[in-house]
């Protein structure tokens, strides 16, 4: 009997060339494809292409609502940024993928799963680093990596074994998307010095054509994660959907980072990430509401260590799940609404409230004479508050005149 392998298909000629590869090698090939919100593809389509070119059997998996309760909610409740400006995006999917992957190899017997990345990225550790994690006896196929075909060898090898070359063949960038964003990479943008064309984008208009009012949108959290656009609850997926549609038609979530990819490498990444930008900035303004001084400050240092292990193919390990709960528990009081102008390529939090859990205590902040804090207070607080460095100036001059005569302090 044949071995079963089971394959991380997008419908992309990589992994559509992959199937016969992989049928010649003496395997039975069973396509996955996960709809993980990519915009615009008809996944009938891509999961007849699969059967079309070889595979046994072809399954598609609606994955949007998991992918978005469980793995896009954690990085909104962390602002997870990797190097400060890339918001997960293909780095969240590729966890998900595998785990569905490693469930459909064992239920079918498969000893095998295969992926469809080359041997420069970052996408290969996180396929491969997942698969040792769920089941480290599992063998890996990457055909991509390791034939490496330059794009007429492969095309040729897809004439030979019938499959279907797209017309577009010639666009030359390499595109990887799911609904909390989309990552291009490749072609022309391979030189930092030159500028992304509009032709690279697909969900964001750019900010000359974008619209001259602008538009608000009262985003609801919950425990950290948004519930409510303008008051009407939806599911998380929905909720991102909708706002990638609202805020990517004012020029907002572009992103040109040159990145430092796990594998040593610089690359120059075009990101498209609207709902992120929107989400993320009115998470952080919600926090500044809820969040006592001390979290505040200390939460964004395990902010960047989940950002780094995400990136880095850490999803599955014990720090990821420990800085979680602590993340987690700082997020039970980040509760409330906050109103988001959407206007030329910004998203800028205008207000915010939060019936419950406000640290903002106007009777404190007030300017006014009606103010409850005790200013008097303020006196011995600032003595004690700087003593030991009055000591030390006192003691060695670095900053002022030694005096004639010894001052008390
Ligand atoms: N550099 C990003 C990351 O490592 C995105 C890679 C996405 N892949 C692509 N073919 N554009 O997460």
């Amino acid at each position: 009997m044949t071995e079963k392998l089971v394959l991380a298909y997008s419908g992309g000629l990589d992994t559509s060339v992959a199937i016969p590869w992989l049928k010649d090698k003496g395997y039975d090939v069973i396509a996955v494809v996960l709809d993980v919100g990519q915009h615009g593809k008809d996944m009938k389509a891509i999961q007849d292409k699969a059967l079309k070119v070889g595979a046994s059997q072809s399954i598609v998996i609606d994955a949007k609502a998991e992918f978005a309760e469980q793995y896009v909610a954690p990085v909104i409740k962390a602002n997870m940024m990797y190097e400060g400006e890339y918001p997960m995006v293909s780095a969240l999917s590729r966890p998900l993928i595998i785990k569905k992957l490693v469930d459909i190899a064992h239920e079918n017997e498969a000893v095998a799963i295969a992926h469809g990345s080359t041997g420069h990225g970052n996408d290969q550790v996180r396929f491969e680093a997942a698969i040792h994690a769920l089941d480290p006896e599992m063998k890996i196929e990457a055909p991509i990596r390791d034939f490496q075909w330059s794009r007429e060898e492969e095309i040729e090898y897809a004439h030979t074994h019938d499959v279907p070359v797209p017309i577009d063949l010639d666009s030359p960038y390499s595109i990887d998307e799911n609904l909390w964003g989309r990552a291009n990479e490749a072609g022309i943008l391979e030189n930092p010095w030159n500028q992304a064309p509009e032709e690279a984008y697909a969900i964001t208009t750019a900010i000359e054509n974008t619209p001259d009012d602008p538009s608000f949108v009262d985003v609801t959290y919950s425990k950290g994660v948004p519930v409510a656009l303008d008051g009407e609850e939806m599911s998380l997926a929905d909720l991102i959907i909708k706002m990638n549609m609202i805020a990517g038609s004012h020029g907002i979530g572009r992103i040109d980072h040159i990145e430092n990819r796990l594998v040593g490498i610089k690359s120059r990444e075009i990101y498209e990430a609207p709902a992120a930008a929107v989400l993320m900035t009115a998470h952080k303004d919600l926090e500044d509401l809820t969040l006592e001084r001390d979290v505040a400050h200390f939460k964004p240092m395990i902010e960047q260590q989940l950002a780094n292990l995400v990136y880095e193919a850490k999803w599955v390990s014990p720090l990821f799940d420990s800085l979680m709960a602590f993340i987690d528990d700082t997020q039970k009081n980040v509760n409330g609404v906050v109103k988001m102008k959407l206007f030329k390529g910004n998203a800028i939090a205008v207000a915010r409230q939060s019936d419950n859990n406000s640290l903002y205590d106007e009777d404190l902040a007030t300017y006014t004479s009606s103010s409850s804090f005790d200013q008097e207070a303020a006196v011995g607080f600032i003595k004690l508050w700087t003593l030991s460095n009055t000591v030390y100036e006192q003691v060695n001059h670095v900053h002022s005149q030694k005096p004639v005569k010894k001052v008390n302090i």
